[in-house]
């Protein structure tokens, strides 16, 4: 059996998945990327191939995606992030056509037809304020854990107005607010308000076609998805998998580049 991995060194969690001969995911880590993005990127895959018993051996096509694509120094190619949320999205949910993907330091929009090709695609501009960034700000103001985030500002009645477009003042925008007495989880409802709205207007930009599929670290948030979900009047595509989507997009081009030079040798024997 031969396999095929992908690598998504993103700026703030590396993601590697390994896919059998059918496309099937049977192996995947996540791990901070930290200072040094090549460790990141080989711990990933050695804890990838680890969890789908597999042998480095049997991996016979390696892609690397995601801001750190080009420090996977083990990696057989590079394709851009965009690129394999799109593949991976189409893979997971085919109805999907558009793409939005929350990641730590960017969120981006993206249209694609059915079957993955990209259309068009719109990124956060210079600044983190509609990312994973601004809610990890928020949890270390609030002294909790990224994964209460969602919980408690679900428990929230009357959401506060976060007027900030900055991720450096987050982090006082809500100091302040708990300073006025508002309460944990109102501030926090405000603070996810806030940024599916952003995205919300960057979707607009692409336009809003078909499935609509969520896709990076952020879905792990259940308030993101609810909050998300009301402002499009729709329910986004969200699994258990999709911070994966990336490495699986990139992962299934790995796949086919496998079959292509299988198909290519037997063309050069004349089969
Ligand atoms: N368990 C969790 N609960 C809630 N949020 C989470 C959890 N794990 C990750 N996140 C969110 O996901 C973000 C990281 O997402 P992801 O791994 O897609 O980013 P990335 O690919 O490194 O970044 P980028 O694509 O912007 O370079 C974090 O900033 C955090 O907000
Ligand atoms: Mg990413």
């Amino acid at each position: 059996m031969t396999y095929a991995a992908g690598v998504d060194v993103g700026s703030t969690q590396t993601k590697a998945v390994i896919v059998d001969e059918d496309a099937t995911i049977v192996g995947r880590s996540l791990l901070p990327t930290g200072a040094n993005v090549v460790m990141a990127a080989e711990h990933a895959f050695q804890a990838a191939i680890r969890t789908g018993q597999v042998s480095e051996e049997e991996v016979g096509y390696v892609v690397g995606t995601g801001y750190g694509r080009y420090r996977v120094e083990f990696g057989d190619t590079q394709i851009t992030e965009i690129v394999c949320h799109a593949r991976g999205a189409a893979e997971m949910f085919p109805g999907t056509e558009t793409v939005l993907d929350m990641g730590g330091q960017d969120t981006k929009a993206i249209r694609i037809a059915k079957g993955g090709d990209v259309l068009d695609f719109c990124m956060n501009d210079k600044c983190a304020a509609g990312t994973g960034r601004f809610l990890q700000s928020a949890a270390a103001a609030l002294e909790i854990n990224l994964e209460e985030l969602g919980p408690t500002a679900l428990r929230g009645t009357r959401p506060v107005d976060i007027s900030t477009t900055c991720t450096v003042f987050a982090e006082s925008e809500v100091l302040s607010w708990l300073a006025k007495g508002k309460k944990m989880e109102d501030i926090l409802l405000g603070v996810h308000r806030s940024i599916a709205s952003r995205s919300f207007g960057l979707m607009r930009r692409v336009g809003i076609v078909g499935e609509v599929t969520f896709t990076g670290g952020v879905t792990r948030n259940e308030a993101m998805v609810v909050v998300l979900n009301e402002i499009l009047g729709t329910d986004m595509n969200v699994s258990e998998e999709s911070h994966y989507i990336g490495a699986l997009g990139a992962a299934l081009f790995a796949l086919e580049r496998i079959r292509h030079g299988r198909v290519a040798a037997l063309q050069e024997e004349g089969v």
